[in-house]
């Protein structure tokens, strides 16, 4: 008989209820335990998965018997649940990014290394089925132009505007573009952002810029560009189009779970929509590897730093230049 995996959560919002849905409907895993700072948030999903509550995410990690913990908690929560994790040699899966700043990210990998710890981070696109299409479409024609939109509204949850909590839309959203990026296209040598910071004494300091282009170049030569906003009353487009010889491909996600690829190339045009649940491909291939019986997980601890890296300098960039650039 297969023994069952016993995994816990810390964070009961958004993306842990995608996480916590999947995890319930495999027939091999118990969540045993969720933690949230929020009282009712964590009593809510603890009656809802059978599981013990806890208010502090550190106390869960150090108190149960698990095989691996989900981290799904805001950008700035993350460093001590992650120490933890290590102190006790439990994998875990945590969500993109790895932190709101790129210290805490790279400390954290310094620990991981230095554990031999399995980890895998959300960075879901890398389990799309889509996306292997268009792997293996650019594998013998290298893609010479990305172009990558994030164009969408402000993330009602409070953290969020708050670029000291958050890290900012490159860190926190478009870092989604810069993993696939560098998935098709390779790794980033150069990048340069503007931005139009958001208006003075609208809300906490330090807030979110309300637009942003990056531009890049890659090792291969390819250039590109990355635009993001989040003044929309609505998510506009998401995705990203590659440009090679002979080929334009476009990407697009419409919601986490509804994809569309579109590939032009000398044989015409086709399209294909696709309803497969990344998250749940992801939470999959990490119990998978936690039990030892495939090494499945497309995105480490280590290989999400590199990704971080990109989205923390994008940032970066922006905020040095001003608003005028000068
Ligand atoms: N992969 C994806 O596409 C995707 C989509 C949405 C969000 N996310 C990521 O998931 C993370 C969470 O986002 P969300 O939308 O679920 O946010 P959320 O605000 O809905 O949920 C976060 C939860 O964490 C709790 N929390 C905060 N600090 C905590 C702590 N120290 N210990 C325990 N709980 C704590 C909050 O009370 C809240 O319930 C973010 O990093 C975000 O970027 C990823």
């Amino acid at each position: 008989m297969t023994r069952r995996t016993r995994v816990g959560c810390v964070g009961t919002g958004f993306i842990a209820g995608k996480h916590l849905s999947a995890l319930a409907g495999f027939d091999d895993v118990d969540v045993v335990a969720v933690a949230d700072n929020v009282e009712e948030r964590v009593a809510a999903a603890a009656s809802a998965h059978d599981a013990r509550a806890y208010t502090d995410g550190v106390d869960l990690v150090e108190s149960e018997d698990l095989d691996a913990v989900w981290f799904c908690v805001p950008p700035f929560a993350h460093g001590a649940l992650e120490e933890a994790a290590v102190r006790r040699g439990l994998p875990f899966l945590v969500e993109k990014p790895l932190a709101h700043d790129y210290a805490t990210a790279e400390r954290i990998a310094g620990l991981v290394d230095g554990a031999g710890l399995l980890t895998a981070a959300g960075y879901h696109w890398r389990h799309l089925d889509l996306v292997h299409r268009v792997q293996q479409l650019v594998s013998d024609r290298p893609p010479l132009l990305l172009t990558g939109s994030w164009l969408d509204s402000t993330p009602p949850v409070p953290w969020w505007a708050h670029r000291g909590r958050s890290g900012g839309q490159q860190v926190e959203q478009t870092t989604h573009l810069f993993d696939l990026a560098r998935l098709l296209v390779g790794e980033v040598s150069d990048l340069s952002t503007v931005h139009v910071p958001a208006v003075a004494g609208d809300g906490p300091e330090d807030r979110v810029p309300l637009a942003s282009a990056v531009s890049l170049r890659f090792d291969s030569g390819a250039v590109g560009s990355v635009v993001s906003a989040r003044v929309l009353p609505a998510r506009h487009r998401v995705g990203v189009q590659l440009v090679g010889e002979g080929y334009v491909v476009d990407l697009v996600e419409r919601a986490i779970g509804d994809h569309e690829l579109t590939v032009t190339s000398e044989t015409g045009t086709v399209s294909e929509r696709s309803h497969q649940d990344p998250i749940a491909a992801e939470d999959r291939a990490f119990l998978d590897a936690v039990a030892g019986r495939s090494d499945g997980v497309r995105c480490s601890y280590a290989e999400a730093l590199r990704t971080h890296a990109v989205a923390w300098a994008a940032e970066r960039s922006g905020a040095s230049r001003g608003a005028t650039g000068a």
